[in-house]
């Protein structure tokens, strides 16, 4: 075990058992879907805990991060992730290669590219993940992280319909099983793709992620190595306060560290001072840019927060509430008014902000649970429902 992370193993055989043991009338056979806030360790539990624990119980694991490169369309990212599994072996492209009419294959890769392999091309994504199940016998796991991400381009939603067409094929009895799991920071945009019986993992489990808990606090602690040692107790109350973000613990040991002048008397007063500012200036800067919002923009944005999964941008008991949030805010009434025209122009302002996130069929959602919590805080949602 590396020291750089802190594990959970026993989290993550759990979660493998979930996924991979599908029970008698479980939804797990449609995907798993894990979801936690931002910056709290999905990324690295999914890769360093969830990803070798599913191999060591005998599965193949394929991984999508549709945030790695986001020029790329997140349609070709889970494409790229197949075939680069199928790529890995002879075996499966000489199938694959036989399974397209080729009889003919020169091993080797030479006379069949993978490229062949994709959305709309001669062998679909249902044709490798078979051959690469028939050839394996293993189950396969497909993780896919930034789900949510998905959704936000016809490609990429044609690619997660291509892979349920596949979870069905190879959850069948002739195969070895396909399971899906998705990660995200958003539980409203991960919903999405599960919520309605026109998207491709309706019916899904959502699994609630658990954050860093005490145990890896007291990692931290015996391995931080600060000229004092730092209370595991009151560290993880800091720990709760910041939202479970382990950067911002990692960041204020290393103020310490390079203050040569601290007493060692004061490490502990200091840590948490460094934990709080650094937690108070991610706050300051979302502040400004809500406060520097336009009347309708911040209506709009206060409605959608109310409303969450419901909100249904143009209709008109939500026309009639972006006018009540504006009236409160103070707005003339002359101002207040909210039409068709100026909630679309808000919508796309909001977007450009990072405060609003869209997915490719017109359904929006406020892009960070945060930005709900501040405006909750600040009595800004109040009335509104
Ligand atoms: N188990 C762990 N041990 C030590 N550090 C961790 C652990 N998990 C996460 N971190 C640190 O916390 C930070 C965020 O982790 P990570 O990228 O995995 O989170 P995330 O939830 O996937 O974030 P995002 O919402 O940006 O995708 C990283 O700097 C990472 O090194
Ligand atoms: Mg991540």
């Amino acid at each position: 075990m590396s020291a750089t992370f802190y594990h959970r193993p026993a989290l993550a055989s759990r979660l493998s058992k979930l996924i991979l043991n599908v029970a008698v009338g479980s939804a797990a056979g449609s995907g798993v879907f894990l979801a936690a806030p931002r910056r709290t360790g999905k990324s690295t539990f999914v890769r360093e805990d969830l990803r070798p624990a599913l191999e060591e119980a005998g599965a193949i694991v394929l991984y999508a991060d549709l945030w790695k490169d986001l020029t790329k369309d997140p349609g070709a990212v889970i494409v790229e992730a197949v075939r680069e599994a199928v790529g890995r072996s002879e075996g499966f492209i000489t199938r694959l290669a036989k399974s397209a009419g080729m009889e003919k294959v020169t091993v080797g890769g030479l006379n069949f590219s993978l490229d062949r392999i994709g959305l709309g091309k001669d062998i679909d994504l249902t044709s490798a993940l078979v051959a690469l199940s028939d050839e394996s016998r293993k189950v396969i796991v497909l993780m896919i992280d930034e789900a949510q991400q998905a959704i936000t381009t016809e490609q990429g939603a044609a690619a997660l319909f291509a892979l349920k067409a596949a979870r069905d094929e190879l959850n069948s009895s002739k195969h070895h099983g396909l399971r899906v799991v998705c990660t995200g920071s958003n539980r409203d945009k991960l919903a999405m793709l599960r919520n309605s019986k026109d998207q491709a993992f309706f019916g899904a489990s959502m699994v609630e992620f658990p954050t860093l808990d005490q145990a890896f606090i007291d990692w931290f602690c015996a391995n931080v190595d600060l000229p004092a040692a730092l209370d595991p107790a009151t560290v993880f109350e800091l720990f709760e306060e910041c939202g479970f973000r382990p950067e911002l613990l990692g960041a204020a040991a290393d103020e310490i560290r390079f203050d040569f002048s601290l007493d060692p008397s004061q490490v502990a007063v200091r840590f948490a001072e460094c934990v709080r500012a650094q937690a108070n200036e991610l706050q300051a800067n979302l502040k400004k840019v809500i406060h520097s919002l336009t009347p309708v923009q911040s209506a709009v944005l206060r409605v959608m927060s109310v409303k969450g999964d419901d909100f249904a941008p143009f209709e008109a008991p939500t026309m009639a509430l972006y006018a009540k949030a504006m009236q409160q805010a103070a707005v003339s009434e002359q101002q207040a008014k909210a039409e068709i025209s100026n909630v679309q122009q808000a919508l796309i302002a909001l977007q450009e902000k990072n405060l609003v996130w869209r997915a490719s069929r017109g359904v929006y959602a406020v892009d960070e649970p945060v930005t709900v919590e501040l405006l909750q805080a600040a009595g800004m949602l109040e009335g509104l429902d």
